[in-house]
Order: structure tokens, then sequence, then C-alpha cells
């Protein structure tokens, strides 16, 4: 069984988005596997590395995307909303020099994925959701 499953409370309503999203769901499965599946510390290592490797790419490619949709629709806090995703992407760089230290920071980047997914996923994603279904009631900056 997994360690979590996507649900709806999750949803920021653009299926695209959704399904971007569902992939920090199965890292955080994948990271909190090897901190309990048995198997030796080179496998537990390697299986880390795929993760933050994965999720390097992901977010990065992830981000560009959010980003320019956020663009297209005129997002009124994008400047401030790319800067919560640069802050991310360098957090995920910085587990993976440590990482490549020997440091064990599985159960940090499992932490931080799950925050990321519980936090900026469910909230702040939420409410570019909401401006672009127009029923953002906040006035414009
Ligand atoms: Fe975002």
């Amino acid at each position: 069984m997994p360690y979590i499953e996507w649900d709806n409370s999750l949803s920021v309503g653009v299926e695209v988005i959704d399904e971007q999203h569902m992939r920090i769901v199965d890292y955080i499965n994948e990271i909190h596997d090897t901190l309990h599946a048995p198997m030796t510390v080179s496998d537990r290592e390697e299986r880390v590395m795929q993760v933050v490797n994965s999720a390097i790419d992901y977010t990065e490619s992830h981000f560009d995307f959010e980003e320019d949709m956020l663009e297209k629709v005129n997002y009124p806090y994008l400047k401030a909303h790319t800067r919560v995703h640069q802050l991310f992407v360098r957090r995920i760089h910085d587990y993976k020099t440590r990482l490549e230290n020997g440091e064990d920071i599985a159960r940090e980047l499992m932490d931080t994925l799950m925050h990321w997914l519980l936090n900026h996923i469910r909230s702040e994603d939420k409410n570019y959701a909401k401006w672009m279904s127009g029923t953002d009631e906040r006035s414009l900056p």
C-alpha cells in the first residue's frame, strides 16, 4: 500500500497540472519505501539519488510549464510564485550535493516534498486556479 495517495483536496482544477503534481506523490512514496523496505545501503543510496535526479528534472520542467501558463493568463502574483519555485529548485539541488557528499538526506527530502505538496500545491497553486476560473476576489496588486 502506498504511504500517501492523491486525493481531491490536492486538485487545482486544471487536469494537466494535477497530473504533473501527482509525480510528487510518487516521489514521496518512493522515498518512503527506501526508508522502510529492506534493502542494502548502496541500493538505498542509488534509489534516493534516482528520486533526487527525477525531482530536479521534473520540478524544472513542471515549473516552466506552470509559469508559462500563468504568464498567459496574466496572473498578478506570478513573480512571487516564480520566486517560490526557484527556492524549491535550489533546495532540491542542495539535497543532491549533500547526497553526493555521503549525507543521508532521505528523511529530510521526504519531509520537504510532503510540505511542498501540502502547502505549495494545496494553497499557493490553488490560488492561481481561483484566478484562472475568475473566482479570486482579491484586488489586484
Ligand atoms: Fe506552483
